[in-house]
């Protein structure tokens, strides 16, 4: 073997180590872009932003707030029961209408109704809201995330289909308060 031999073996290992990198580089970069590009180039699933009924306003007597559950237009077969959301209903005064996502606006916790208070209590870390979803007291940085909704034919319609977080387009920030950090 002349030294000749042994420097072009060495430059092809070289070559070849360098295609084996990009190759990896590449694989390892679509990902990573199609993470960064989501908002822009994600399709939109049938059934996204749909309305959907959540029944008769009878189930929603005034002045009360009920639980309510649909089910998520955006689903698969797999997802079985979890696919089934609940939301908090308000009736303020027989037209007017409250629809509140059920999850804490701090962590994602599912909030629970006191009548007895009149307070949307959170079991995780403390987290309290008024009855119109307004933040009372604990880490929340804002109060509940409301759905828009309508009233057609005696039966009340919210707009969902993809969860309200702070980015969705169903999601109301009227209630944002900043009094309070997040907690760690
Ligand atoms: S998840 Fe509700 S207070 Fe933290």
């Amino acid at each position: 073997m002349t030294l000749s031999d042994g420097l072009s073996r060495r430059g092809m290992l070289m070559k070849l180590g360098i295609l084996l990198n990009g190759a990896v580089g590449v694989v390892l970069a679509v990902p990573i872009v199609r993470y960064i590009l989501s908002p822009v180039i994600r399709e939109r699933t049938s059934g996204y932003e749909s309305w959907l009924s959540l029944g008769p306003l009878g189930q929603f007597p005034t002045g009360q707030t009920r639980l309510a559950t649909y089910r998520n237009p955006v689903v698969n077969p797999a997802d079985g029961e979890t696919a089934n959301i609940p939301c908090w209903v308000r009736n303020v005064d027989g037209e007017k209408f409250q629809v509140f996502a059920i999850n804490c606006a701090h962590l994602g916790c599912p909030v629970r109704w006191f009548p007895q208070s009149g307070l949307f209590m959170c079991p995780c870390h403390g987290g309290v809201y008024y009855a119109d979803g307004s933040l009372a007291s604990g880490p929340p940085p804002r109060g509940l995330f409301t759905y828009h909704y309508k009233l057609e034919q005696g039966n009340l319609f919210i707009n969902a289909g993809e969860m309200p977080t702070t980015g969705a387009p169903t999601a109301s920030l009227t209630n944002i308060s900043l009094r309070r950090p997040p907690c760690a």
